[in-house]
């Protein structure tokens, strides 16, 4: 929407000094400016800005970009919103003119909704707090409920009074459109009635903090109302209001999430107010329904970590738990805190105040999956059949968790909570996850192009990788095939992706760095120089990194470090801002290189180029190496099978290869041992 050319005057006209600066106070050390950091709390500042490259990097908590991430993290905009923010800061009038006409109209109606919304809020605090009925019915309400005036005007709160069109009638009257009330659901379709009325009003904002809903909740008690009067009614979705993507309170929570790195969830709007006005702040609700996906993952923006309050004798917790599963797969800590019998967070804490809620909910949170064990477990006693239910359904979420080594703490938990051997846990969660590979791998044999980042498994584990194939250039006879070696030993070795990170570094940092000599860019130069083993990456990161630069050159596609830092894979985003903020942290000999441009800012060619090129050497040592490593298992086998025709063949194969190692390791100046 914004053309190439805007984007990059924008990028190129940020200062990450500036646009941190606004947000966070930071103090000059040495080259870098130093502050304390704004995504976690901490008392020693340990937030890095680097105005030389252009990018920030916190060593605490790891959090790192250029000036887009950081506004995109710190103030929850979309990349187009912080490109936005940028151009108005700079004075870079941005001119976006390939938007559609629809996109337009439909910019403008969401607009025109949220203006509508606005009058509404104002209407309803009107009557809360302007008039008579609204203190005496409304006011009192809240104010009995513990709330101060501030905690309600924070979150919009308002009263609807008991009266047909009094919304409709204020709105004609200050020159609002019919047509937008009813659209957003603020009156009937026929334009004669008021949506909400006799209620309390809940503004529901969105993350930017404009109302794209309201709930309205009935003062009578539920004895008093009869049967038929809902606790709560809703504005209706709108192209403003996507409930399941929708949090209540995340506005007002969001900071509070990223600077405890803890989101906690709460059932009802009240909760999330009264928690708010106690001090705790970062809260949301799910208002009423199981946590969605789009919720979840609004959720996993801000933090990996949540806990969930549950009123203790809430009936639906087997449901629930049944839901959280999605929260796993997402990679989110779960713990869940029931209180006490009769109490909700709300009455919790409007009780008891906000130190006793936090000691409280420190002291029995639990961790989601043992406390999903013990519940069924207690569901299950004297009952076998049910009990190895149990014992699929507690190893079914445990196997959607990504991480393997928090898998496997699991599992040992789980056995000895069940008191079912290990091995037994272990197996049963193995299949479950090969079942998973296995889909994906169909899914993504029909898509070759499916992006890995979705899939819940961390590059270097678990990922299926074959042997690299052979060079294409008659070294080899045409003949020769991968053997076929059990899936667990063609695993790599992960400390071999060294070469192959050095690869992928000298991408990321001077990618589209021209060349004098050879006259074309660093990217052109290393990849075709190794185009044949792209395939081969051991690490599927590394790999799709290389494969995904190489596509772009052949589209005659440039990128830079903005293009790493802003991809849509995070794996990607991660690795290219650690490599940028720490360049020589895998590879020793760079460390006396990088004096150089900290001082001039160039990288001196010389040197450079002598760096990339053993780099490149390096790196397809590593490949033909292993060449000869697998064909020793050849020769072996054939050996084993009596096969001397294969013998032979695969003794002249390792001859060639032999010979190509020693000449690339002579290139390298290294002497390589046979084996
Ligand atoms: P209070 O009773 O005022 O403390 O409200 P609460 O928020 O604690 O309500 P409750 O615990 O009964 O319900 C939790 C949440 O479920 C509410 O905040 C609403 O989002 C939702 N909810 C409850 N009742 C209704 C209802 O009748 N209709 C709708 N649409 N949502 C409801
Ligand atoms: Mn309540």
């Amino acid at each position: 929407m914004i053309p190439p050319k805007q984007v990059q005057d924008v990028i190129d006209a940020a200062r990450i000094e500036d646009v941190v600066g606004e947000f966070v106070t930071l103090k000059r050390r040495g080259v870098n400016l130093i502050g304390l950091c704004p995504f976690h709390g901490e008392r020693t500042p340990s937030f890095n800005v680097n105005p030389a490259r252009n990018i920030f990097k916190c060593f605490g908590c790891g959090k790192g970009g250029d000036a887009v991430t950081f506004l995109r993290e710190h103030e929850s905009l979309t990349y187009l919103e912080a490109l936005r923010w940028l151009a108005r800061k700079y004075g870079i009038e941005l001119q976006e003119v390939e938007r559609s006409p629809e996109q337009l109209a439909q910019i403008q109606l969401a607009d025109a909704l949220y203006i509508v919304n606005d009058f509404g809020v104002q209407h309803f605090q009107h009557q809360l707090f302007d008039t008579d009925e609204g203190k005496s019915v409304a006011l009192s309400y809240f104010k009995k409920r513990g709330l101060r005036e501030d905690t309600i005007r924070t979150f919009g709160l308002g009263y609807a009074p008991d009266e047909r069109d009094l919304l409709i009638r204020h709105a004609r009257s200050t020159g609002h459109n019919i047509d937008l009330l009813k659209k957003v659901g603020l009156c009937s379709q026929d334009g004669g009635r008021d949506f909400f009325r006799a209620r309390v009003m809940f503004a529901i904002h969105n993350l930017s903090g404009k109302v794209a809903a309201f709930a309205g909740r009935t003062m009578l008690s539920p004895s008093a109302s009869g049967a038929n009067i809902p606790k709560y009614v809703n504005s209706p979705e709108t192209e403003i209001y996507v409930k399941n993507k929708t949090l209540y309170g995340a506005f007002q929570a969001k900071k509070a999430i990223r600077q405890l790195d803890e989101c906690i969830l709460v059932e009802g709007y009240m909760d999330v107010i009264s928690l708010h006005q106690a001090g705790i702040q970062n809260v949301v609700a799910s208002s009423g329904t199981s946590l969605t996906e789009g919720q979840l993952q609004l959720i996993k923006r801000n933090t990996n970590n949540l806990k969930i309050l549950y009123d203790g004798d809430s009936a639906g917790i087997k449901a629930a738990l049944r839901g959280l599963d999605l929260a796993l797969e997402q990679d989110l800590n779960v713990k869940i805190c029931l209180l006490p019998d009769g109490h909700d967070p709300d009455s919790y804490v409007q009780e008891f105040g906000g130190d006793k809620f936090n000691e409280f909910v420190t002291t029995n949170a639990k961790d989601f999956i043992l406390f999903k064990t013990q519940v069924l477990l207690e569901e299950t006693k004297n009952d076998p059949v049910k009990r190895a239910g149990l014992i699929k359904d507690i190893v079914a979420s445990i196997a959607k968790i990504p991480d393997p080594i928090k898998r496997s703490v699991y599992l040992r938990a789980c056995s000895n909570l069940l008191e079912v051997p290990e091995s037994v846990l272990v197996a049963e969660s193995n299949k479950l996850i090969t079942g998973t590979i296995k889909k994906r791998e169909e899914k993504s044999a029909r898509l070759p192009e499916a992006a890995s980042d979705s899939s819940p498994y961390k590059h270097g584990e678990e990922w299926p990788t074959e042997y690299p194939p052979m060079p294409a250039d008659g070294d080899v006879p045409p003949d020769f095939h991968a053997p076929h070696l059990p899936k667990k030993a063609a695993l790599p070795p992960r400390t071999e992706s060294v070469q192959e990170l050095d690869i992928i570094r000298m991408l990321i940092l001077y990618g589209n760095q021209v060349l004098e000599r050879e006259g074309v860019t660093v990217a052109q130069f290393i990849l075709t120089d190794i185009e044949e083993s792209l395939a081969s990456f051991d690490n599927p990161l590394y790999g799709q990194i290389a494969v995904e630069c190489h596509a772009l050159l052949l589209q005659d596609k440039q990128f830079d470090q903005h293009f790493f830092i802003q991809h849509e894979s995070s794996a990607v985003c991660e690795l290219a801002i650690n490599l940028i903020a720490t360049p020589w942290e895998f590879s020793p000999n760079w460390e006396a290189m990088w004096n150089y441009p900290l001082q001039n800012q160039k990288i001196p060619d010389l040197n450079f180029d002598l760096d990339m090129k053993q780099a490149l050497l390096r790196f397809k040592l590593l490949k033909v190496m292993k060449m000869c490593d697998a064909n020793q298992v050849r020769i072996k086998s054939a050996y084993q099978l009596g096969d001397d025709d294969g013998v032979t063949r695969f003794m002249k194969i390792q001859q060639k290869l032999n010979e190509t190692r020693n000449d690339i390791a002579k290139q390298l100046g290294t002497v390589v041992l046979p084996k």
